[in-house]
């Protein structure tokens, strides 16, 4: 072994060990003015439950900036920067109006596209009013969630919406968990699917379940808008083949986390669409949709009820544990937050079960370095006529016994004949996706 330019590569190598390996400034950091802070200024991002937002206003933290939201007595939504722009003090404080929060300082009410409506202890001839504004952003209300976008107004794009949106027989609940880590480190969790199989996987734990503890095959797809990340294991007389969707820059469309590789299904759609905001370089909020229905859970074991402030109704998410209850069945937020407040990735090692974390990074910076050379971000492109954008998150269980041939090569054929007919299911109406996938499917199995 050569460790002549690298003498931590040895046993006992502990002093030798680099000490000045830091962050990666281009994708973490995401205040104004920041390369990944302006690059996600170009998106939609949900900051807040709706149910969150009470009468008082609400103060949130988002990409590193201090700001409000509120509700007026008029049912308008407002984001404001959190401090006053008269002289200062946290509009945390104001009073939500028949239109606008009035600041409970002097007075002065803004508008929640940041007008001033009054200002009034000023004389009543003043004209002042009219020339100050409080920072503000547009927001948007869709399915208990609140979305803002706080990038250039030119730039702004019309808020995506998917086709989870809205699906027959499902209800949604919402949920928002604060997780203290860098944003990008809670990302890059959906797109390491390896993880199930021993963080979530462990016998005597509160897991996902036996079937999640088979080390799968794994493969990774490129889509125009992100990646999609399969996962297939042999179970029993079953092969359960999982497809996670990762959406550039910070969504997610991820299947059951119950799923049991018992029985036979086609096409099960995500069981949570999430997004991981950054609140700033520490911290970040994983905030989105868990949706629910019989067919995505015909055991019933989720729990709309176990959604919502800090809390998901599956293993592995619960923030604020006992450090013995945490360190004896660690989950998702200590492996994350375990990494450190930012992960320093020129002290990671990859393998192959890493190249989606590798292509992850690769993809955002491309886009981090176009949008500071002035680029602009292209908007997601639909094949329907009503604009809706496909997902493509799956789980499909199929009854193929072992055939005693090469398992590995028949378990990749069929989890891309899968994902090859979800994929082309978007040339089909919405409403025939899963009958087209099906038909796909079958008609592929039998020329395997
Ligand atoms: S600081 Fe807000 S009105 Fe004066
Ligand atoms: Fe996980």
């Amino acid at each position: 072994m050569n460790t002549e330019h690298r003498p931590w590569r040895r046993p006992f190598g502990g002093y030798f060990w680099p000490r000045n390996l830091v962050p990666d400034p281009e994708l973490t950091r995401v205040g104004p003015g920041t390369p990944a802070g302006e690059y996600l200024r170009r998106y939609w991002h949900p900051v807040a439950m709706t149910s969150e937002l009470g009468t008082a206003p609400l103060p949130l933290r988002i990409l590193g900036e201090d700001l409000v939201l509120f509700r007026d007595r008029g049912g308008r939504i407002g984001l404001l920067h959190r401090l006053c722009a008269h002289r200062g003090t946290s509009l945390g404080y104001g009073i939500p109006m028949e239109r606008g929060l009035r600041c409970c300082y002097h007075g002065w009410t803004w508008d929640a596209d940041g007008r001033c409506l009054d200002t009034p202890g000023e004389p009543p001839q003043s004209r002042l009013k009219e020339s100050v504004f409080q920072g503000a952003y547009p927001v948007h209300e869709l399915d208990g969630l609140v979305f803002a976008y706080m990038g250039p107004p030119a730039e702004q794009p019309a808020l995506p919406i998917f086709d989870i949106t809205g699906q027959p027989e499902t209800t949604v609940a919402t949920f928002s968990i604060t997780i203290d880590c860098n944003w990008l480190q809670t990302h890059e969790n959906g797109i390491d699917p390896m993880h199930a199989a021993f963080l979530h996987a462990r016998p005597g734990a509160d897991s996902f379940g036996s079937v999640f503890a088979v080390v799968p095959r794994m493969d990774l797809m490129e889509t125009p808008g992100g990646f999609i990340v399969l996962t297939t294991r042999r179970w029993k007389d079953k092969v359960w083949t999982r497809g996670s969707e990762i959406v550039i820059p910070n969504l997610a469309h991820i299947p059951m986390p119950f799923e049991t590789g018992e029985t036979e299904r086609m096409f099960g759609r995500a069981a949570f669409t999430r997004w991981v905001v950054p609140v700033d370089d520490t911290h970040n909020i994983f905030i989105g949709w868990r949706s629910f229905s019989a067919t995505l859970d015909p055991l019933g074991k989720g729990d709309p009820a176990r959604c919502g402030k800090n809390m998901i109704d599956f293993p592995g998410q619960e923030i604020g544990r006992d450090p013995v209850e945490a360190q004896r069945d660690p989950g998702d937020i200590e492996a994350l937050v375990g990494q450190g407040e930012i992960a320093v990735h020129a002290a990671e090692h990859l393998g192959t079960s890493d190249r989606g974390v590798q292509a992850l990074r690769r993809r955002l910076r491309q886009l981090v370095r176009a949008v500071a050379a002035g680029e602009r971000i292209k908007p997601p492109e639909s094949p329907w006529a009503d604009g809706i954008l496909p997902t493509y998150g799956n789980d499909t269980v199929l009854r193929i016994p072992p055939s005693g041939g090469d398992e590995g090569a028949r378990l990749d054929a069929i989890a891309r004949l899968v994902h090859a007919s979800v994929v082309s299911s978007t040339e089909q109406p919405r409403a025939r996706r899963a009958a087209w996938i099906e038909t796909r499917v079958r008609d592929g199995l039998s020329s395997l």
